[in-house]
């Protein structure tokens, strides 16, 4: 009973912010279409994720009508969604009613998970649809609350260009810049960040360190987050 009326009180609160970070309608349809998938399935996932440990409770941010959570279906034992525009949310529920996916109606800065549920977290092309840097900060922390001691947040995100820009137009845009990403999620609690930057695209991995103590205790050096940054462009 307790969850079902979480749950509701979760879709009343999306039903109020609907219109924070909505997609346009070219956008929409886009993400749905067989191109994205082919893309997701043969360029971005695999270069996103790659030797992240996928194989227990995975949480997607931000899955939209769900391509990359088939994507993650087939890999993970279970996938928890949380995604915070209501149609899309309904959609992808009932699409995928009875499987290992489970859809949350709700807003990833503000997740109604408990602390250390999941073994990572996942969030691939969201980032800039979060409306402002303090929300993108929120969600991190939110991230690092949720996943359990050395669990991997990993995903990726677009970098700018006319084209986006494009994409854009109606819609919530504001890019994470890959240079100041490590400190951002360091200041959440994450050690081990990596970031790079690929083709139209940067991936990015860190960890919640197995020890709270960790916290203080930044595992790369500057210079090793600045070489993952400003290192040679590969393609995603
Ligand atoms: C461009 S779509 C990406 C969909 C999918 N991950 C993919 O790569 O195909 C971004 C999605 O993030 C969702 N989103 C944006 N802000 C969110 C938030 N604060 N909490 C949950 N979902 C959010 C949007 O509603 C949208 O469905």
């Amino acid at each position: 009973m307790g969850a079902i009326l979480r749950q509701r009180r979760c879709w009343q609160v999306a039903r109020f912010r609907d219109d924070l970070g909505k997609m346009n309608r070219f956008h929409r349809w886009y993400c749905q279409t067989s191109h994205w998938r082919h893309t997701l399935e043969k360029t971005v996932m695999p270069w996103a994720l790659a030797g992240v440990e996928l194989d227990h409770d995975v949480l997607e941010i931000g899955p939209g009508p769900g391509l990359t959570t088939d994507w993650l279906r087939l890999r993970a034992k279970r996938v928890t969604c949380i995604e915070m525009d209501l149609e899309l949310a309904g959609s992808l529920q009932s699409r995928v009613a009875n499987t290992n996916v489970d859809v949350r109606c709700a807003d990833a800065t503000a997740m109604p998970f408990a602390d250390r549920t999941f073994t990572s977290v996942v969030c691939c092309t969201v980032l800039h649809h979060l409306p402002s840097r303090e929300l993108q900060d929120r969600l991190f922390a939110e991230t690092f609350r949720v996943l359990k001691p050395g669990g991997a947040f990993a995903g990726t995100d677009s970098l700018g260009s006319l084209l986006m820009r494009i994409i854009h137009l109606g819609d919530t845009m504001v890019l994470v810049d890959p240079a100041t990403l490590p400190s951002r999620l360091e200041s959440a609690g994450f050690r081990n960040v990596r970031v790079e930057v690929g083709s139209g695209r940067f991936r990015f991995l860190a960890r919640r360190p197995i020890a709270s103590h960790n916290r203080d205790k930044p595992s790369l050096t500057k210079s090793t987050v600045d070489q993952f940054c400003l290192g040679p462009h590969t393609r995603g």
